[in-house]
C-alpha cells in the first residue's frame, strides 16, 4: 500500500499533504491517519481512492498511467484529527403524500459540508390532509327479489355495497317478472234445478257458471232440506193382476164398473177399507206394496 502511495506521491500532492505525508514510505503514522479517512482500491490496474466518510472519488486512474488519472480535491477528508463538521444544509426529496395525521415526510438526499454528520434536517412539515374521492361500489348484497307487482316489475333492497366507504355503482333493484294476479273468490252463481228429494230429506243442485271470471272457491249453496214424498210403488200392472182374477176384467177403471159394480169418487181411507176386504176375500197384493198403496193408488186413479 505504502509502495503504492509512493507511486501516487505526485497525483495525490494535495491530499499527502492535508496528511503531513512526505514520504510514505518514511511517515508511517501519518499514512495510518490517512488510511483511517480513504480507502484505496486497485482492480484491474485502475487505482482509485475514496472518502470513507462520504464514499465520494478523490481519485481514479490507470497504474500505467497514474499521471492522465483525475484528483478530486473537493472530496478530500477534512484532514487528520478533524472532527466531522455538524451538517448544515441538505437537500431533500419531495414531499411525501399528506398523511391523515396532517403531516408529510421527506428523505434527505444529501448533506453539506462533505463528510459531516447530524444538524437539524427538516423532514416533516405540517400539511392539510385531503381525503381520497370515495371509490365507486363495484360489490353488492341485497334482500330477496319482492312480490311481483302488477306493473310486471319487482324490487329489492340494497343491503350492503363494497369497498366500504363506496358510493354509486350500479346495484340492480328492480326486474322484470311476470304479475299474476291472486285468485279470486267466487261471489255469485247460476245453478242447475233442483234435483229430485232425496229419501235423507235433501236435495242437491249444481253449480253451472261463477262469477267474477277466473274466481275460484266461495259458497254456492248446492244443497238444500226438503221433504221427500216416496213414490206409491203399486203400478197398474199391480192392480190388474191383484183384482182381475175374480173379477174378470183388464183395466183398474173398469173393473170395478164390471160386474156389478160401479165404484167413483173414493177416498184413499174408503179404499183401505175395501182393499182390505178384497185381502180378506183372498186378493193378494203385489210384493213390498201395502193396501194402503193400492188405497193411495186407486184414490188418484182415473
Ligand atoms: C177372491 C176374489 C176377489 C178378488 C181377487 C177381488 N174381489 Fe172384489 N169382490 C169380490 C166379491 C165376491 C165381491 C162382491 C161381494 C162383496 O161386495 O163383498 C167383490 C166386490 C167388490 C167391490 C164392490 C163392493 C165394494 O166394496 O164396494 C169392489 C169395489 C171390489 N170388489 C174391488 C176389488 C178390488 C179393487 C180388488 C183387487 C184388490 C178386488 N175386488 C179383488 C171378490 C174378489
Amino acid at each position: 500500500m505504502q509502495t503504492l502511495l509512493a507511486q501516487l506521491k505526485v497525483v495525490l500532492a494535495p491530499l499527502f499533504e492535508l496528511y503531513g505525508i512526505t514520504d510514505p514510505l518514511i511517515d508511517k503514522a501519518a499514512v495510518r491517519l490517512l488510511l483511517a479517512d480513504v480507502r484505496i482500491v486497485k482492480d484491474d490496474g485502475i487505482v482509485t481512492i475514496y472518502n470513507r466518510s462520504t464514499g465520494a472519488v478523490i481519485f481514479k486512474g490507470s497504474l500505467r498511467n497514474l499521471a492522465g488519472g483525475s484528483f478530486y480535491p473537493e472530496n478530500m477528508p477534512p484532514g487528520p484529527g478533524t472532527p466531522p463538521s455538524t451538517c448544515a444544509s441538505f437537500t431533500y426529496s419531495t414531499w411525501g403524500a399528506c398523511q391523515p395525521g396532517g403531516t408529510q415526510t421527506c428523505t434527505v438526499l444529501s448533506s453539506s459540508p462533505a463528510g459531516c454528520t447530524g444538524g437539524s434536517p427538516v423532514t416533516t412539515q405540517a400539511c392539510t390532509y385531503v381525503p381520497p374521492p370515495p371509490a365507486t361500489c363495484t360489490g353488492f348484497t341485497f334482500s330477496t327479489w319482492g312480490a311481483c307487482q302488477p306493473d310486471n316489475t319487482q324490487n329489492r333492497t340494497l343491503l350492503s355495497s363494497s369497498p366500504t366507504g363506496c358510493t354509486g355503482g350500479s346495484p340492480i333493484t328492480a326486474q322484470a317478472c311476470t304479475y299474476v294476479p291472486p285468485p279470486t273468490t267466487c261471489s255469485s252463481f247460476t245453478y242447475s234445478a233442483w234435483a229430485s228429494c232425496q229419501p235423507s230429506n235433501t236435495q242437491t243442485r249444481s253449480v253451472v257458471t261463477s262469477s267474477p271470471t277466473g274466481c275460484t272457491g266461495g259458497a254456492p249453496v248446492t244443497s238444500q232440506a226438503c221433504t221427500y214424498v216416496a213414490s206409491n210403488p203399486v203400478t197398474n200392472a199391480n192392480i190388474v193382476s191383484s183384482c182381475t182374477g175374480c173379477h174378470g176384467l183388464t183395466s183398474n177403471t173398469t173393473v170395478f164398473k164390471s160386474g156389478g159394480y160401479t165404484v167413483t169418487g173414493r177416498s184413499a181411507s174408503q179404499w183401505l177399507s175395501t182393499v182390505n176386504s178384497m185381502v180378506n176375500k183372498g186378493s193378494s197384493l203385489a210384493a213390498g206394496t201395502t193396501a194402503q198403496n193400492y188405497a193411495d193408488y186407486l184414490a188418484n186413479a182415473p
